[in-house]
């Protein structure tokens, strides 16, 4: 049973009971979910040795929930009455990194009418708190979970521009780390300096024989800048687990503390106005020696479990899933079995993008539709975040068994697509770079601006007009998708004029050996401030952008009630879905290959779209001719589709 909809009944306006208090509406929650918090939490940390432990997090909970706003508290039964607020298709969100972006907290909060300009209404904004001072992975390295980082401003600022995006009904996320703290914080400090409380808050030991163990199935993550899973401290004078970079020290939840002390720096994050918490690299959370320790059931009972009692705290927060793994699983961190519904209400959809690198560089459509046919769907209550660029590497996670099912060698493939976005393939107009090469497997994984891998860097180089209008069509095509497929369409900050790759951060000590900077550039306002009155590149993608952006937000057919339908179309270069809201219908269809091709009107028929009733690109307001019987679709040609 999915929880959060017994929590929305409980507040539904329709159930004509006497006013419940917050407080008693708390009560409430708790018992709703209490048998589930137990059962995952015993399923965790068994009861023997644990219940006190958890009597603890019973009471915590309560302190949680008596520390949290009235006015957060008010929101909260809001949002529950609003049911499933994040599948409307009025939401469109933007990722940026506060600094990168127009400076701090106060220049963001300058810019807010930028973004009503665009029309985003949704901000991931990066980690804004405290880091260390060197190497912190862009802030991924946590020196505390709300302590806001001076460079970016004042809690006060921050309450401040939360506050009026929120008058503006701008949807805030941010991250939790929940995987790992920095080298830094306050529990790794203790543990350098002796206390074994807290080196048991992570997987610390003495010599290398656990580690040994562990790394004989761990992959690694970082292997060209840090390769391994342990890093040994000297200060300690033992080995702690590091599956990232050496200075992100995996939690040990296999400590029931540290769940308990882990929620408290979750709600505490929740309780600075964010609606949206992205789980960091979630798959990470559970470790067990001979297996990859990513994934495992164990870390689905946290995650859940996690959910469960902020479902309780704060019902109107909802957590996104940051799994970048295969597709298949993915699936699973919406819950499955008796766990569905309860675990994240979305999740980043990487299949679908890692699926539409694929056809950009094969110009074919076969593999996309086979892995989105075949996947299993998500639950209705659940959503996606679709993007197609975000401040990461693209990872090439594709099922191997659909590569092979359409002919091709995994290997000999995934090598061709790094071939096509990072090693220069003289024919390919992509200019990426590699990230994290491992040459023990051949894996590595590209870098790169939006931009810069559909072909636009190149073609501004050689002045080749026909080249640049070729990747702009192409820039439009991956945005129009990912505003129509059915969930939030996640745009990362400088795609919405053409950014191209930043190849500043070799000059910077603290960034040159990732190579992800390459696609974190400055936000260019010098270019954003000429838009309205220039005619090139940047003014065709912004305006062509926020066209479909007001257009998707009036099509209750985007709100992502029913999933996409994929028609499978007989030419391997198109991509075609249906979506529906049960009354209307709009038909997407994208040409991947640079040059024309066709769909019979038979064909198109079949599917629905019929010629007598005058079928219209809602995009460009013109009606569809047929070419000799046959619907024509220009390099790259994007069209949302409607019967009259
Ligand atoms: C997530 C972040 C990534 C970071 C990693 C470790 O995957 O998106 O940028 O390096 O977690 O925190």
């Amino acid at each position: 049973m999915n929880q959060a909809a017994l929590h929305r009944l409980m507040t539904s306006k329709r159930w004509k009971k006497s006013e419940n208090s917050p407080e008693d509406l708390f009560q409430l929650r708790l018992s709703t979910n209490l048998s589930l918090i137990s059962s995952l939490f015993f399923s965790l940390y068994p009861k023997e040795k644990n219940e006190l432990f958890f009597y603890q997090l019973l009471n915590r909970m309560e302190e949680l929930f008596s520390n949290r706003s009235k006015e957060l508290k008010s929101l909260d039964l809001e949002r529950l009455q609003d049911g499933n607020w994040y599948q409307s298709e009025r939401l469109v969100g933007m990722q940026l990194y506060v600094d990168r972006f127009n400076k701090n907290i106060k220049g963001l909060y300058e810019k807010l009418p930028y973004f009503d300009e665009l029309g985003v209404n949704f901000l991931h904004l990066m980690p804004i708190t405290t880091r260390p001072s060197g190497e912190n992975d862009g802030g991924y390295a946590v020196n505390s979970y709300y302590e806001i980082d001076s460079k970016y401003g004042t809690k006060k600022e921050f309450s401040a521009f939360t506050k009026q995006a929120r008058k503006e009904n701008m949807v805030l996320m941010l991250d939790f780390v929940v995987n790992h703290t920095s080298d830094e914080f306050e529990w790794a400090k203790k543990a350098k300096g002796g206390d074994e409380k807290y080196q048991n808050y992570y997987y610390t030991y003495p010599d290398r024989q656990i580690p040994d163990a562990f790394e004989k199935t761990m992959p690694e993550i970082f292997p060209e800048s840090a390769p391994g899973s342990f890093t040994y401290n000297k200060e300690m004078g033992k080995w702690v687990m590091t599956c990232f970079n050496t200075y992100q020290w995996d939690l040990n939840y296999t400590n029931p503390e540290v769940f308990i002390e882990m929620l408290a720096n979750l709600v505490r994050l929740a309780n600075m106005g964010v609606d949206v918490i992205r789980f960091d690299a979630l798959a990470f959370l559970w470790k067990k020696i001979g297996t990859d320790s990513q994934n495992l059931p164990e870390a689905h009972h946290l995650i859940s479990l996690f959910r469960m009692c902020l479902q309780v705290i704060a019902p109107g927060v909802i957590l996104l899933a940051e799994a970048i793994v295969a597709p298949r699983n993915i699936i699973k961190y919406f819950g499955e079995g008796p766990l569905k519904g309860n675990e994240c209400e979305v999740a980043y959809n990487a299949s679908l993008m890692a699926l539409l690198w694929n056809s950009i560089a094969t110009k074919k459509t076969s593999l996309l539709h086979k892995s989105l046919l075949e996947i299993p769907s998500k639950p209705v209550d659940g959503s996606w975040i679709n993007y197609i660029r975000c401040h990461d590497d693209i990872g090439l996670g594709y099922d191997d068994d659909f590569i092979r099912a359409i002919g091709w060698s995994p290997s000999e493939h995934r090598s061709f697509l790094l071939d096509y976005y990072s090693r220069g393939l003289e024919w390919s107009p992509a200019k990426g770079l590699m990230f994290m090469y491992n040459p023990k497997n051949g894996d590595g994984r590209i870098t790169g601006s939006a931009a810069s891998l559909l072909g636009l860097e190149e073609a501004l180089e050689q002045k080749d007009i026909r080249k640049i209008d070729q990747a702009i069509s192409k820039i439009l095509m991956l945005h129009g998708i990912i505003l129509s497929y059915g969930g939030i369409p996640l745009i990362y900050a400088g795609d919405e004029f053409g950014t191209l790759n930043d190849y500043s951060f070799t000059k910077d000590s603290d960034h040159k050996n990732d190579s992800r900077w390459v696609n974190r550039p400055m936000q260019d306002w010098k270019t954003i401030e000429k838009l309205p009155t220039t005619e090139n590149h940047t003014s065709q993608i912004f305006k062509g952008l926020k066209k479909m952006i007001q257009l998707r937000k009036k099509l209750s057919v985007f709100a992502d009630k029913q999933p996409a339908i994929i028609h499978p179309s007989p030419n391997e270069h198109v991509f075609l879905f249906e979506r529906t809201d049960g009354k209307s219908k709009v038909w997407v269809i994208s040409n991947f290959d640079e040059a024309p091709q066709f769909l019979e009107v038979g064909w198109l028929f079949s599917i629905g779209i019929s010629f007598g009733r005058e079928p219209k690109d809602l995009i460009t307001k013109k009606e569809l001719l047929l070419d000799e019987g046959r619907l024509k679709l220009n390099p790259y040609q994007h069209m949302w589709v409607a019967l009259d």
